[in-house]
């Protein structure tokens, strides 16, 4: 499989068909993670973070908070943090670009020093992904925004108390919103938040600080504080990691037992992989086992705000429904863009047809090894499971947007007993 493109990036190489078996622990919550390790800026005291992934995501977090003056010590997934003072506010464009969930960082930049300079997110693959919402609560708290050479500058000097609705359920936008009126001594009001588990692991940790939040459907109470104390919590785990193994076994027609899951996390996930015919057992609270049954039967899916089914699990859906007996519809309602895989599986076989947010997916016997490229994170786990169970061999390029979001995946795979193999970059 020669090509005639120089990667710059490392590959998997996957030879297909092995029924994964055995066990498997998942790791600490990227997205739990990353604003958790933010709200760090939010005191003076020592914080200690643990459970934390050992992933491109969190260097890069863990980069940024060094460059605010944070000092940061990893190891073993264990993360100390101390901002005692700050020498930047400033979230340069290199960072953003790296990773958008650097806009975290305004929150509690403004509520601690009431200053914060950071780049624009542009658009990014899976869709425009406007941060409006998250700047509407800055405003409303009496925070300036000017827009400068890309960057938004803003200043506020006593943060107010808000009340706002959000027009669009964001997580991001609220974990921002938390932070931000954990500065103010008065009482706000959100409307409309996210309620992600990952949202809920920053509200424990904002509680450890001294921030008073009651939440009550999707509203949620807020009062904060001027000196908040320092903090030492456990990251949730991945729900979207143990969601990808647990279709990996499924559909290699194996039996996988997954290991320091929150199953309570995986509701929708559950509920799906049972439909299309898995036996799923929850083993305890923390411990679930997949098996395949033999077969796979179609399903109709439409991602939405947690409780319901996670627009970042729908990648990995899509490869299941590739392979059912019969026709799959998927509604993406989330991120306008997130079909980018489609066109690498159709590479592979698949009978996939787009229209909008709505994917038409037609069972097929088999799918066959190819050589593919990952455009994002979830659309590259995709492949990977794509490639767990196509016929020969395929090579998954671009890896490092999987190495963003998956901690050892080939290690754990291959523990399970599939073929896969890092390659290096070309040339090197
Ligand atoms: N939106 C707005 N205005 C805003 C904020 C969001 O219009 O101010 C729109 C977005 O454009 C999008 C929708 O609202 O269409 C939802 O976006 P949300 O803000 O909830 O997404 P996010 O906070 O940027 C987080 C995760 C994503 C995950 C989404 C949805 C982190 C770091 N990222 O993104 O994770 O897909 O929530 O659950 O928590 C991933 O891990 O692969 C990933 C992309």
């Amino acid at each position: 499989m020669k090509s005639t493109r120089l990667y710059t990036s490392e590959s998997f190489f996957i030879e297909g068909g092995n029924p994964l078996r055995g066990k498997v622990q998942v790791s600490g919550s990227k997205n739990a993670s990353l604003p958790i390790l933010v709200a760090s800026l939010l005191t003076k005291e020592e914080n200690l973070v643990e459970n934390v992934p050992d992933l491109l995501d969190t260097h890069t977090a863990l980069e940024l908070l060094g460059s605010l003056g944070v000092q940061v010590e990893f190891q073993d997934h264990r993360v100390r943090l101390q901002a005692r003072e700050l020498s930047s506010y400033r979230a340069p464009d290199a960072m953003v670009r790296r990773m958008r969930a650097s806009v975290l960082v305004m929150g509690p930049l403004l509520a601690r020093f009431g200053r914060a300079v950071v780049s624009m997110p542009g658009g990014c693959s899976i869709g425009v992904r406007s941060i409006d919402q998250h700047l509407r609560v800055f405003e409303k708290g009496g925070a300036s925004i000017r827009i400068k050479h890309g960057y938004m500058d803003m200043e506020v000097k006593r943060i107010k108390p808000v009340e706002y609705t959000f027009e669009v359920i964001t997580v991001t936008g609220t974990e921002n919103a938390l932070m931000f009126l954990s500065g103010c001594e008065k009482r706000s009001i959100l409307r409309n938040i996210a309620l992600e588990p990952e949202v809920l692991d920053l509200v424990e940790v904002l509680r450890k600080m001294g921030v008073e939040i009651h939440i009550e459907d999707r509203t949620a109470v807020v009062r904060g504080s001027r000196e908040l104390r320092g903090f030492h919590h456990r990251v949730i785990p991945d729900r979207i990691e143990a969601g990808t193994f647990m279709v990996a076994g499924f559909i290699t027609g194996g039996d996988v037992e997954l290991q320091g899951v929150r199953v309570e996390h995986l509701g929708a996930v559950m509920d799906k992989l049972r439909e299309a015919g898995a036996q799923v057992d929850v083993l305890s609270l923390d411990r679930l086992r997949v098996r395949s049954k033999g077969e796979i039967w179609p399903l109709s899916i439409s991602t939405a705000e947690y409780p319901g089914f996670p627009t970042d699990m729908q990648a990995q859906f899509t490869v299941l429904c590739c392979l059912a007996r019969g026709q799959s519809e998927i509604k993406e309602n989330i991120f306008e863009n997130r079909f980018q895989h489609v066109a690498e599986l159709q590479r592979m076989g698949a009978d996939i047809h787009v229209r909008d947010r709505l994917a038409i997916v037609r069972g097929v016997e088999k799918l066959y090894g190819a050589e593919v490229y990952s455009t994002d994170l979830r659309a590259s786990a995709s492949l990977v499971l794509a490639g767990l169970v196509a016929e020969g061999t395929t090579v998954v390029r671009d890896i490092h947007h999987l190495d963003r979001g998956y901690e050892r995946l080939e290690e754990k795979l291959r523990a399970l007993g599939a073929t896969i193999e890092r390659l290096p970059p070309e040339g090197s």
